[in-house]
């Protein structure tokens, strides 16, 4: 894996922003896998910057999000899809109809997922993927357990997970859905090349173990070691154990 150590977390995000910049410009129609969470907030502020000053245009651009909750409408404040309108969609050329999301109130989850996958398939599947990580190690939504899935999947959060996530549910870990759609490790794993994003200490332990330690279902951000093109992108506080 290839380690990138910026000093603020400001650093990353411009540099997690100009590498995206970069990738679109020889490539209009690049197809990119985007993560939601604290993490990217500040990446995505800088793509808006961007594209207003004309330095990234994603008139041709596609792209598929990691996951979404299960039961949540696409308009539900607390969606993962208007997290992506606001810190994205909503300000920048991308088409709508390059816009891909998993729908968490699909009335069949499973077939929704199949289709996902379909998607991704059609498009020649994903060229960069940006990811966070979680602060139990996951990925997407791959929680860590005694097995992972590879393709796109209903999943059981976490209780951690759902803690994590309570601030979009105003505050209150028992309105945070308890299920969630996300891609699996296999369709990550396929992506043409991944970064994973990690700002402060609180996910220092876990960039140590994923850089340091075995590959291991108990990490899922551990498989990235199995990647031949995964770059690391850290602040200081997360690498403070490297
Ligand atoms: C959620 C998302 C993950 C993300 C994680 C980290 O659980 N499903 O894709 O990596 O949050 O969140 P944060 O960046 O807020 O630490």
């Amino acid at each position: 894996m290839h380690i990138h150590i910026f000093d603020t977390p400001g650093d990353v995000a411009a540099a997690l922003a100009r590498r995206v910049a970069d990738a679109l410009a020889p490539r209009p129609d690049l197809v990119l896998g985007l993560p939601t969470g604290r993490t990217p907030i500040a990446m995505y502020a800088e793509l808006r910057r961007l594209h207003a000053a004309g330095e990234a245009d994603f008139s041709h651009a596609v792209t598929f999000n990691l996951d979404e909750f299960a039961g949540v409408e696409p308009a539900h404040p607390g969606s993962f899809r208007q997290y992506m309108e606001t810190h994205l969609f909503g300000a920048v050329n991308l088409p709508r109809d390059r816009i891909h999301f998993l729908d968490g109130a699909a009335p069949d989850l499973d077939a929704e997922c199949r289709r996902y996958e379909q998607e991704i398939e059609a498009y020649g599947g994903i060229d960069l993927q940006i990811l966070g990580i979680g602060a139990n190690g996951h990925i997407g939504f791959n929680e860590p357990g005694e097995q992972l899935l590879a393709r796109t999947h209903r999943v059981t959060l976490a209780d951690s997970t759902r803690r994590d996530n309570a601030a979009l549910f105003g505050g209150d870990q028992a309105r945070v859905p308890r299920e969630a759609l996300s891609m699996g490790m296999g369709t990550i794993l396929k992506a043409r090349a991944l970064i994973l994003v990690a700002m402060g200490e609180r996910k220092a332990t876990w960039i140590e173990r994923t850089i340091n330690g075995p590959v291991t279902t108990r990490l899922p951000a551990s498989f990235l070691q199995l990647h031949r093109r995964a770059d690391l992108y850290l602040d200081r506080d997360a690498a403070r154990l490297l």
